[in-house]
């Protein structure tokens, strides 16, 4: 692909993502009763565009047994992944500067992921990014792939191209030239402009200025090779390569009886392929996003396989106690994340991880006896609303992480997510960071913090 048709000049946010986590892909596949890889051995893991290397280089440190690579086309996120890997003092991890075109040498991989990168790119360069994955995923290897989707897109594509339209020759670099554009089509829509209009980001451009930096929204919009696709298109475009729909990282999509009313399931369960059915469905949703998870031919788990591995997940809480309420509040398609199970849940996973068959054994202890189904679709909830998240079975050991973090704080590469020993990152905000770092104030005399940050494996205070 050529250059132009990225925004290579300004560095993308440095964010860590569970869902690319091995046991999140897990999980997602043996919820879709698909088996994941083996992972008894060690295992490989590849994100390409991995962009800063938040996730890679927090993978690497609390997965010893995992070897992980980074690819990236953008020098400027190369060196800080780098920097990274090299402040962590891991050796688990190397990060390549390279065009998906183009790559180095790479060993085969059981997880290959990419977010936010498939429908940014051009065609040709999709086509690279294709190739690679069938040079490089092992048979029974697990592909992520996030990407903007339609129908739920289709409004933005025409003030997309408006703004890369008038972002490309302006002055300065993509951050400015998108502050300069974005200005133009915010006047342009208030002047009654129909499409523009129309559109959920034309009408919100100045809270997501307020909200989100120009650098990301130039890496976001201005980018010439962004299109968003209909699942058919990409699921199409994967099984030349073997590849199977091995269920969604987006654990909502697991509660059809909550997020689409009655009629629409009726409608959809009389489709019979199960492609258009999904299609229809992203239609009924009127879907923005898809965070798919693909296996390479990787063999069907019958039911008492599927049921005896999700009783083998251990789950964590991810939140502290009052954010937690305040995540199941929202409302969500037709009730609340909320279901009979998930005060036993909380209670249950609030002192450690805990796995699925032992939540239910707590559970009993404390009166509740929902039984394995219903303590699987209150954990699965939990999932959903970002409150809990499958995790590894052990712990590992967890200290330089938590100390580059401290060093960082207020400089220019500052991190805002702390490593768990149970092989996943906790996101935490910047007053939070702070306060633990100076071991006072809200969240260091926070009891839900210090306990969340216990059950993690991480000391209270940083
Ligand atoms: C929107 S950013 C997402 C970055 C990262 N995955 C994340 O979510 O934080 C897209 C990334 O893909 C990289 N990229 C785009 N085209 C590429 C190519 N042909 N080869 C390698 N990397 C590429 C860009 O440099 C950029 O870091």
């Amino acid at each position: 692909m050529s250059n132009s048709s990225m925004a290579l000049d300004v560095p993308y946010t440095r964010h860590f993502y569970p869902e690319l986590t091995p046991a999140w892909l897990d999980h997602a596949a043996v919820l879709s009763g698909i088996k994941p890889p083996e992972r008894a051995n060690g295992f490989t893991w590849c994100d390409l565009g991995c962009g800063q290397g938040v996730t890679a280089a927090l993978l690497a440190a609390n997965h010893p047994t995992g070897r992980f690579v980074g690819l990236d086309l953008m020098a400027a996120h190369i060196d800080h992944a780098q920097g990274l890997a090299a402040a962590l003092g891991i050796g688990n991890v190397a990060f390549h500067r390279a065009d998906f075109a183009n790559p180095p040498p790479l060993p085969d991989f059981d997880y290959i992921v990419a977010h936010g990168v498939y429908t940014w790119i051009d065609g040709p360069a999709q086509d690279a990014f294709r190739a690679l994955i069938d040079r490089h995923l092992k048979p029974g290897g697990l592909v992520y792939l996030s990407y903007n989707a339609m129908p739920g897109c289709g409004v933005d594509v025409p003030f997309q191209a408006l703004i890369t339209a008038l972002g490309q020759d302006l002055p300065g670099n993509s951050a400015d030239r998108f502050v300069v554009a974005a200005d133009m089509v915010r006047r342009l829509a208030a002047a009654g402009a129909p499409t523009l209009g129309g559109t959920s980001i034309a009408g919100a451009l100045n809270e997501l200025l307020a909200r989100k930096s120009p650098g990301y929204l130039a890496h976001e919009y201005m980018v010439a090779g962004w299109r968003p696709l209909f699942v058919t298109e990409v699921r199409a475009a994967l099984a030349p390569l073997g590849l199977i729909p091995a269920g969604s990282a987006i654990l909502s999509d697991f509660i059809d009886g909550l997020v689409l009313p009655a009629a629409a399931r009726q409608t959809l369960s009389a489709i019979n392929d199960p492609n258009q059915r999904e299609l229809a469905r992203d239609f009924v949703l009127n879907r923005r996003f898809r965070r798919d998870v693909f296996s390479r031919g990787g063999p069907r788990l019958d039911a008492a396989e599927r049921a005896g591995r999700l009783a083998k997940t251990r789950y964590a809480l991810v939140l502290p106690e009052d954010r937690l309420r305040a995540a199941l509040r929202i409302p969500v398609g037709l009730g609340s994340f909320e279901t009979p199970g998930t005060g036993a849940v909380v209670t249950a996973l609030s002192r450690r991880p805990q796995r699925l068959s032992a939540l239910s054994g707590i559970a009993a202890a404390l009166g509740a006896a929902p039984g394995d189904g219903a303590m699987l679709d209150a954990v699965v909830a939990l999932c959903a609303a970002g409150a809990v998240r499958p995790v590894e079975p052990d712990p590992v050991a967890i200290d330089r992480f938590t100390a580059v973090v401290r060093d960082r704080i207020d400089g220019p590469d500052e991190l805002q997510v702390l490593a768990s020993s149970w092989g996943t990152g906790l996101a935490i905000d910047a007053a939070t960071l702070r306060s633990l770092a100076a071991g006072s104030g809200v969240a260091a005399g926070s009891p839900a913090w210090q306990q969340l940050l216990r059950s993690h494996g991480l000391p209270f205070g940083l």
